[in-house]
């Protein structure tokens, strides 16, 4: 019964015209983000912020579940409503990130492995109570000369399949979030590589460590140029070498892969998306999980000020409706100015 209601809400997750929102940034994260616009990073400020997209009408026709952190799940709206019941009365999915952040490797200088795993069945017992039904844990891959060492693969991969089994037994559904970073002078083919050798890794552990693949989704990077790569690879040829990627590695039995963005622009990002959904059909739906490319334009047309709360809305909806565009693979560049 409850194993038939998480892939359900896999499904749910990743239906047609429909992604995630991750406002899941840690609390030194999320001051970095209003550091941005100049605004104080209180208990109050993040949440006025996060309560600004998740009332923003027509939020449940583009964002299928949003992924909070601790202090959101916990937080009340203005009107004595907790956040995760303002998102589940409209049909949106809470979601919670469990990880608690990725810490140095140790003797592996420059590499980090993600933390959380002591008590987390007790803790994603509390968070089902209080309304999340799906979980995200990321882990960090960065590319250098000598990065990443199997040995960084693997402690990472093995953290996130026992983070994606203590999740099923809670009946959460487990987004497995292995992100190999963009940063660096890496080519697009060094991305792939890396990428297709991390995700090997983490469905041998799922297997080991009996996850279910029809009761969880992959929150992948795509296959792209590093960012200070002199020869950044097109759109067409991102599309197709992450494509192809995930048919070495991903079993159809996944429902879905939600990518990050992992500090690409809003467009580039959509267009990317746009062009894989173009590319169809694949054995699972390709959809998104975005956190800055669904709201840096919301966060500067809001910058902090209550009278902007309608601007700020506007600006989510209008990115949300283009990336749910591009998720549909009906996404076009001149729709950024069209709106
Ligand atoms: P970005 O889309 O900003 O990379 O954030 C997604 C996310 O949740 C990273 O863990």
């Amino acid at each position: 019964m409850s194993d038939h209601l998480m892939e359900e809400t896999a499904v749910k997750l990743v239906a047609p015209s429909k992604g995630i929102l991750a406002a899941d940034e840690s609390t030194g994260t999320i001051k970095k983000r209003l550091d941005s616009i100049n605004v104080e990073s209180t208990e109050d400020s993040r949440r006025d912020y996060r309560e600004m997209l998740f009332t923003a009408d027509g939020i449940s026709d583009y964002i299928s579940g949003v992924i909070l952190y601790d202090e959101t799940l916990r937080q009340k709206a203005s009107d004595g409503r907790r956040l995760a019941e303002v998102l589940s009365e409209q049909g949106v999915i809470p979601g919670i990130k469990v990880d608690m952040g990725a810490k140095p490797l140790a003797f592996s200088e420059g590499e980090l492995v993600t933390e959380g795993l002591d008590g987390l069945r007790e803790r994603l017992a509390e968070y089902y109570e209080l309304g999340a039904r799906f979980a995200k844990w990321r882990a960090v891959i960065s590319i250098s000369e000598s990065s990443p060492s199997p040995y960084c693969i693997e402690t990472n991969a093995h953290a996130l399949a026992r983070y994606a089994a203590l999740c099923q037994e809670a009946n959460i559904v487990p987004i497995v979030e292995p992100e190999v970073l963009m940063d660096g002078p890496h080519s697009i083919d060094e991305c792939y590589a890396v990428t297709e050798t991390a995700l090997k890794a983490v469905f041998d552990e799922l297997y080991k460590q009996r996850v279910v693949l029809e009761q969880m989704l992959l929150k992948p990077n795509m296959v792209i140029s590093g960012t200070e790569c002199p020869e950044q690879a097109g759109v067409e040829e991102v599309a197709a070498k992450t494509l192809y990627c995930f048919e070495q590695t991903v079993p159809a039995a996944v429902p879905g892969i939600v990518f990050l963005s992992g500090g690409q622009t809003e467009a580039q990002a959509t267009e990317h998306l746009n062009a894989m959904n173009q590319m169809s059909p694949h054995p699972w739906e390709i959809s998104y999980s975005f956190g800055r490319a669904l709201q840096a334009s919301a966060l500067s047309a809001w910058g902090g000020k209550a009278d902007n709360v309608a601007a700020g809305q506007a600006a989510f909806i209008n990115r949300s409706k283009l990336t749910s565009a591009a998720r549909d693979g009906k996404y076009s560049a001149d729709m950024e100015t069209g709106s």
